[in-house]
């Protein structure tokens, strides 16, 4: 694992942008992971602006998202099919036929987890996967106790997470108890991995995560595990890190960071 600091919250979702654009033009048929939440917004603003300004060309990748809420349609504005057609799909030239979300309405919600599973090992398998982590400690909708083996699955919210997400719904009772969540093994499997946290309330589950100890109670610890992970933070979700001065040395040090410094 690594851990890049930026100054600030724009810088560390510039960052973020800066190597999604690097890996689409390195491969154009990427498969990308994706990720919804108000931190991943900044990110795909930027993406749609390099997309505009300088042609970053999406039309041959393909792209999954990590979750979609149980219930909710697609043309519902709380759906994350809803939140990816607003921010980043219908913004860029990527094809639509090749992005997908898990089905929340799906009749046959555990078919439609292992169908998912299938399109994603169909795809080749997710190259980057971005991901933003909840005051739960969950990627994607892993809660606690969300197994390290886990799949693609139904998954009951935490209650943290619905006080996180409550105050998209018009009042809570209207919010969903479940979603669809690829799983933490399904995450571990992707071939490069980018977490994204800004802004103070996420410090304290961020030291947990990339500092504390290996646990099911938090499945972004999982991730310490994977081969390839950048943890990309701004200051304020950096304060409760005890090891910023090593992780500001690699950044500077390691010659891949180069051409980001
Ligand atoms: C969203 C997702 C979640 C969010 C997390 C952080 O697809 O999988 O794990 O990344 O809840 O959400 P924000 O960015 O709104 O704090």
């Amino acid at each position: 694992m690594e851990v890049i600091i930026r100054p600030s919250t724009d810088e560390a979702a510039e960052l973020v942008a800066k190597i999604v654009a690097d890996e689409l033009r390195k491969n154009p048929h990427i498969v990308l992971g994706l990720a919804t939440g108000r931190t991943m917004e900044r990110v795909y603003e930027e993406l749609v602006r390099m997309h505009r300004e300088g042609g970053l060309d999406f039309f041959l990748c393909r792209a999954f998202n990590l979750d979609e809420y149980v219930g909710l349609a697609p043309d519902d504005p709380n759906s994350y099919r809803y939140y990816m057609n607003k921010h980043l799909f219908s913004k860029v030239n990527i094809d639509l036929r090749n992005t997908h979300l898990p089905n929340g309405m799906a009749s046959d919600l555990n078919n439609e987890c292992e169908e998912y599973e299938k399109l994603i090992q169909r795809a080749g398998g997710i190259d980057l996967q971005l991901l933003g982590i909840g005051r739960s400690g969950h990627i994607g909708f892993n809660e606690p106790l969300s197994a390290l083996k886990s799949r693609t699955r139904v998954e009951l919210l935490s209650p943290q997470t619905i006080q996180q997400n409550a105050c998209f719904f018009e009042d809570i009772s209207k919010m969903p108890r479940c979603a669809i969540t690829m799983g933490v093994a399904t995450i571990l499997d992707c071939r490069r991995c980018i977490l994204l946290a800004t802004g103070e309330e996420k410090a304290e589950i961020i030291a947990k995560a990339v500092e504390g100890p290996i646990t099911s109670m938090i499945s972004a610890t999982a991730l310490q595990i994977h081969p390839r992970c950048t943890v990309i933070v701004d200051e304020l979700a950096a304060s409760k890190l005890q090891g910023c001065d090593y992780y500001r040395w690699v950044f500077m040090n390691d010659p891949e960071w180069g051409p980001y410094r």
